[in-house]
């Protein structure tokens, strides 16, 4: 008797600690998350997010996408509705997001996001855009931010205030096209590892603080349309027998470094 009420406690001890540790979401998760996302937005000019209330589905609401099959939040896009520079998300980017789990875009590009980059981004397993041009983000970039995120397609963090290197688990990031790190105050080498992303077709590190030989797998991203290194003064070349067969290269920036086999009157 006292052995079954002993095993009946364990048992529903363990339901206690799958259901906190594994908590369910849904579409109800997905509308408090953005509802409280919404409570940190200080002005709102427009009116842009009135309809973000319970009183309709947050599949209807401005900037919230839904798939079609499973009728769950997929992406989020608060660019160019004029929230921009009025816009004033205080703090960090709400955790809460974290438990949109079938999000695939977040978009929040030229607002007042202000704080580090959350470790729980890290945990939105199915993300394929992750667009936070132009905000107030500061600190590093978690080093194992982009351990499952083997979907990723574009990351996009150009001019914002991020310092500290590049971490190595970007480079597990196999589906990465488009990578905009511009504008930060990025430090460190350039890993040789960018040469896993193979399908990589921009890269943008300009004026940062990179230093260093750029490494020659470099020449692995037959892909490449645009390299942008500019104003990395540190940064060391060879760099033109390193990318003679990226034959897709339509775009190179270069200047203001310390690049020594390029001349600047031809390569800019
Ligand atoms: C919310 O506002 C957007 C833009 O004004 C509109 O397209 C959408 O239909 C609105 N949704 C509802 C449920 O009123
Ligand atoms: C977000 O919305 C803007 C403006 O409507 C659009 O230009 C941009 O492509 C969208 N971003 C994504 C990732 O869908
Ligand atoms: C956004 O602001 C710009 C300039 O302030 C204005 O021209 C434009 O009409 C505004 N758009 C909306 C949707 O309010
Ligand atoms: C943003 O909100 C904070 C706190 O309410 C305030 O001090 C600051 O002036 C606001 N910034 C803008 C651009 O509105
Ligand atoms: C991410 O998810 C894992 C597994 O579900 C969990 O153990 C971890 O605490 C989460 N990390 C963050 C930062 O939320
Ligand atoms: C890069 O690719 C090599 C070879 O496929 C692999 O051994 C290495 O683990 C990869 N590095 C990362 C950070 O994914
Ligand atoms: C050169 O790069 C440094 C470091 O990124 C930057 O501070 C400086 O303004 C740049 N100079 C020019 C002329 O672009
Ligand atoms: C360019 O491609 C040729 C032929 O595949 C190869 O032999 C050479 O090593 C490559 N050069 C570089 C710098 O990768």
């Amino acid at each position: 008797m006292g052995n079954t009420r002993f095993i009946m406690s364990m048992l529903l001890l363990n339901l206690a600690v799958s259901f906190s540790t594994r908590t369910r979401t849904n579409i109800h998760t997905d509308q408090a998350a953005l509802l409280e996302l919404k409570a940190r937005v200080v002005s709102d000019p427009y009116h842009l997010l009135t309809n973000w209330s319970t009183a309709t589905s947050v599949c209807n609401w401005v900037g919230v996408t839904c798939g079609s099959r499973h009728r769950r939040v997929t992406a989020l896009n608060l660019t160019d509705m004029n929230l921009s520079g009025l816009n004033n998300f205080t703090g960090q980017i709400p955790m809460a997001l974290s438990n949109c789990k079938e999000i695939e875009i977040i978009a929040m590009v030229s607002n007042a996001i202000e704080g580090n980059l959350p470790n729980e981004m890290g945990n939105l397993t199915k993300l394929q855009f992750l667009d936070l041009r132009d905000n107030l983000i500061q600190g590093q970039i978690p080093a194992d931010m982009f351990d499952r995120l083997p979907r990723l397609q574009g990351l996009y963090l150009e001019m914002n205030g991020l310092s500290g290197r590049i971490p190595t688990s970007l480079f597990k990031c196999k589906e990465l096209q488009d990578l905009l790190l511009g504008y930060n105050s990025l430090e460190g080498t350039l890993p040789k590892e960018i040469g896993n992303l193979t399908m990589l077709r921009i890269l943008g590190l300009g004026n940062n603080l990179i230093q260093g030989v750029i490494p020659q797998q470099i020449g692995d991203l037959r892909n490449l349309e645009i390299l942008s290194i500019f104003s990395n003064t540190l940064l060391r070349g060879p760099l033109l027998p390193t990318i003679s067969n990226l034959t897709n290269l339509r775009i190179i920036q270069l200047s203001n470094n310390s690049l020594t086999d390029c001349k600047r009157s031809t390569w800019t």
